[in-house]
């Protein structure tokens, strides 16, 4: 076997591996005999010199295979996921998780937790009271071909080695590779033993890939793994400049999603929803057109049914299913205070960003893996851009836990809101796909 300092060399030098390189080296990492020090000079080298196709599908593959990989291939149906690159206000995966069951689709969903200003949707889950995201693969498995779905968190039987590299990328400033984004994404999805995949790509001040040029290369990326893997991966990009609908925070936004699953129409988040539904749809070929995926989604939510799935697993998972019935069992601070305008206009600016980083100072989110969550607090945005607003009427209402939390929060709040004097046109929300 060759030296672990010359395959090192070989990929600082921009030589290609070969497959038996990249075995042997990930291997040697998974097993001890190769150093935390090394794996960081490879990342590094990946960083700076990427993998090519075939390097990137061995990576990949040597990923998912380094743990246990789901199998529904006696399921009569479509095994599919969605994946988005994380946004605020983002909650779209629990509604739609649901609502794909209810179309016939099975969602065995392994979701992650907020790090950072966008959140997660294990932190919304477990506002729910009782909710377990922990559940083990077996019954996770169960779960899915009974009731068609299921939602629960990284385990560490799935994919292991991604959350080794992931741990030494985030203190290695290597973190921001494209190949190894997709990889690591993919691996886990694709241990779901799913064969499509729903991908929102978020654009914007509050998403991770702040540029579209930047999204479009991480989603071809994935896109070819997915290929490579007989993955069908779709695409929307989607805009991350304001956050997404109205209630940001964990505890509120698992009250927006029951709007959207009891068939309330809520602008943004209901809108995508059904697209991403009728997307997959379309694709797996339940449709023919994306027009009756569309009627056919909306006709699901409407129907009351999607509420009832979601109610069911919820309580398969140890969730109360009062506090979905009777919202005021969920957890929401209150103490609240309401943030008005100045001014007369249309509101031009909802800065996501300032929002999620707000949102991590009143203690909603967090800053590290091992920080806890007070699912009670957030905002509710009352005004969206492109609103026409008065002076005197509320832009957003803050939900909050202590005055001094509240008071850093707003710090971060000073200029996320800004009012134009002319007519400003709505935020687009879909700007592509792929
Ligand atoms: N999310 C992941 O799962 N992996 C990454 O590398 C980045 C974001």
């Amino acid at each position: 076997m060759r030296l672990f300092y010359d395959i090192i060399a070989d990929k600082r030098d921009n030589i290609a591996l070969s497959d038996e390189d990249i075995s042997y080296f990930l291997e040697s990492y998974l097993t001890g005999q190769l150093n935390d020090y090394q794996m960081s000079a490879m990342l590094m080298a990946i960083y700076f010199n990427s993998l090519n196709e075939r390097e990137l599908k061995t990576w990949t593959s040597k990923m998912l295979y380094s743990g246990k990989v789901l199998d529904f291939t006696d399921i009569d149906g479509f095994v599919v996921d969605k994946h988005s690159t994380g946004g605020v206000g983002d909650k779209i995966s629990i509604p739609l998780a649901p609502l794909l069951a209810e179309l016939g689709f099975f969602v065995p969903m392994i979701s992650g937790r907020g790090l950072g200003p966008t959140g997660g949707t294990l932190d919304k889950l477990e506002s729910i009271p009782g909710f377990r995201v922990n559940i083990n693969v077996e019954k996770f498995h169960r779960l899915v071909r009974e009731v068609g779905f299921s939602m629960i968190g990284q385990t560490s039987e799935i994919a292991p080695l991604d959350k080794r590299l992931y741990a030494l990328r985030d203190v290695t400033a290597t973190i921001e590779s494209i190949p190894m984004i997709a990889a690591s994404i993919m691996s886990k999805k694709l241990a779901e033993g799913i064969s499509g995949l729903m991908l929102d790509l978020k654009v914007g001040k509050g998403a991770f890939m702040k540029t579209y040029e930047r999204g479009k290369k991480l989603a071809q990326t994935m896109q070819m793994i997915g290929q490579q893997f007989n993955t069908h991966v779709d695409v929307l990009f989607t805009n991350m400049d304001e956050p997404l609908g109205y209630a940001v925070g964990n505890s509120l936004e698992i009250m927006e999603s029951l709007d959207v699953m009891q068939g309330r129409h809520v602008p943004q988040v209901s809108e995508l929803t059904v697209t991403m539904a009728a997307t997959l749809m379309k694709t797996f070929g339940m449709v023919e057109s994306l027009d009756e995926g569309r009627r056919k989604a909306e006709a699901a939510l409407k129907s009351g049914k999607v509420y009832e799935k979601f109610r069911t697993l919820a309580e398969l998972q140890g969730g109360d299913p009062h506090s979905l019935d009777d919202r005021s069992l969920l957890p929401l601070s209150n103490k609240k205070v309401e943030v008005r305008s100045e001014y007369d206009g249309f509101v031009a600016e909802v800065d996501a960003l300032s929002f999620g980083k707000a949102l991590i100072q009143l203690g909603g989110g967090r800053l590290r893996q091992e920080d806890s969550i007070d699912p009670g607090v957030g905002f509710i945005i009352n005004k969206k851009v492109g609103d026409r607003v008065s002076r005197g009427e509320t832009l957003y209402t803050i939900y909050y836990g202590s005055t001094a939390k509240l008071e850093t929060a707003k710090e971060y709040l000073d200029d996320a809101v800004r009012i134009s004097g002319s007519k400003v046109p709505r935020i687009e929300l879909v700007l592509g796909v792929l």
